[in-house]
């Protein structure tokens, strides 16, 4: 007999996805800023982009400011895994604010990368998207050297001062296929244009869209977790339509998945951004399951065990309490 239609509904859950060794690390910062110091905890943006780490960060204490003007002089600051600009860290200091940086090492790494080329006087071509918090921290490192160039076509309006002494360097957190088109068009401008010495676009990302290709061209919906201001999340669903998934949405929590969009699924794919408790993934799966949808396969296409220390602030207040 023909499998019934529920026999043959299945989830394909990717792997790896949800946190990363960034996020891990700046959200303990600030549990652990909380319980060393007690609330309130001032942060600086959101510590990583995602509404539901946020509230419960709220709910325990931690109190989210758009800059550090807001925050109380002499009171604690964590800066967000984002980054921040030297302007950022000289005004927290001239409010002798407490600081604790949980930038990830990773978004660091492309600040020194910055830093290093501007001193060599170089044009730097920043690839990411204007606004982010990322770029204007990475910006911020030497606003006099580095433009920003949000995608493949804006290449054509780049002008540097000498084309033998470009560099591209991007966010951390971009589709890799884009980046590289706007990197190839950039060399067919500039052909002495120079690599960024390692991966700016970190692990974490490139693992997340390889795993979101391998599930999409076999789902009839990709359902990705994430925030709308996550830029790895928003790539997941770039990456999911481009490699074949007939349709991709983004949603925060599952009740704002639309039982509309399982009309005539059998697959669905589901994966969530770097900045993604699990358990939101996990709410996703019940809710599939209630649908019919309780099959689930995991797609692991690499495994994932960096672990990055906490910050040394936190780490130090951490022992002189114990
Ligand atoms: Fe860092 Fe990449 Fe996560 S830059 S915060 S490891 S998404």
């Amino acid at each position: 007999t023909a499998p019934t239609n529920a026999a043959t509904k299945r989830v394909l859950l990717a792997s790896p996805r949800g946190y990363c060794a960034g996020v891990d690390r700046a959200v303990l910062a600030v549990e652990k800023a909380l319980e060393v110091h007690g609330a309130p905890v001032y942060v600086r943006k959101e510590i990583v982009h995602n509404r539901h780490v946020v509230s419960s960060l709220q709910d325990k204490g931690a109190v989210f400011v758009d800059e550090t003007d807001a925050v109380p002089e002499g009171a604690i600051v964590v800066f967000s895994a984002h980054g921040v600009s030297p302007a950022v860290r000289d005004a927290a200091d001239r409010r002798q604010l407490k600081t604790i940086d949980a930038t990830c090492p990773l978004v660091t790494k492309v600040h020194k990368e910055a830093v290093r080329f501007a001193n060599g006087d170089y044009d730097i071509l920043l690839i990411g998207h204007t606004g982010h918090e990322e770029v204007e921290g990475t910006a911020g490192e030497a606003p006099e050297h580095i433009q920003i160039v949000n995608s493949p076509d804006d290449v054509e309006g780049i002008e540097v001062r000498d084309p033998d002494k470009v560099v591209w360097l991007s966010q951390t957190t971009l589709s890799v296929d884009e980046t590289m088109e706007t990197v190839r068009r950039l060399k067919e401008k500039f052909p002495n244009l120079q690599n960024p010495p390692s991966d700016d676009i970190c692990y974490a990302t490139q693992n997340r869209q390889v795993a979101v290709k391998k599930i999409a061209p076999e789902a009839d919906l990709v359902i990705v977790v994430g925030s709308q201001n996550s830029s790895n999340s928003v790539r997941l669903v770039e990456v999911a339509l481009e490699y074949g998934a007939q349709a991709s949405y983004r949603v925060d929590f599952a009740a704002e998945i639309d039982e509309a969009w399982l009309e005539g699924v059998t697959t669905v794919g589901v994966t969530s951004g770097a900045s993604v408790p699990e358990i939101l993934v996990q709410d996703v799966l019940t809710w599939l399951a209630e649908r019919g949808f309780g099959k689930t396969e995991e797609v692991v296409t690499a495994q994932e065990d960096l672990l990055f220390s906490l910050p040394r602030e936190i780490r130090r207040d951490m022992k002189a309490k114990a």
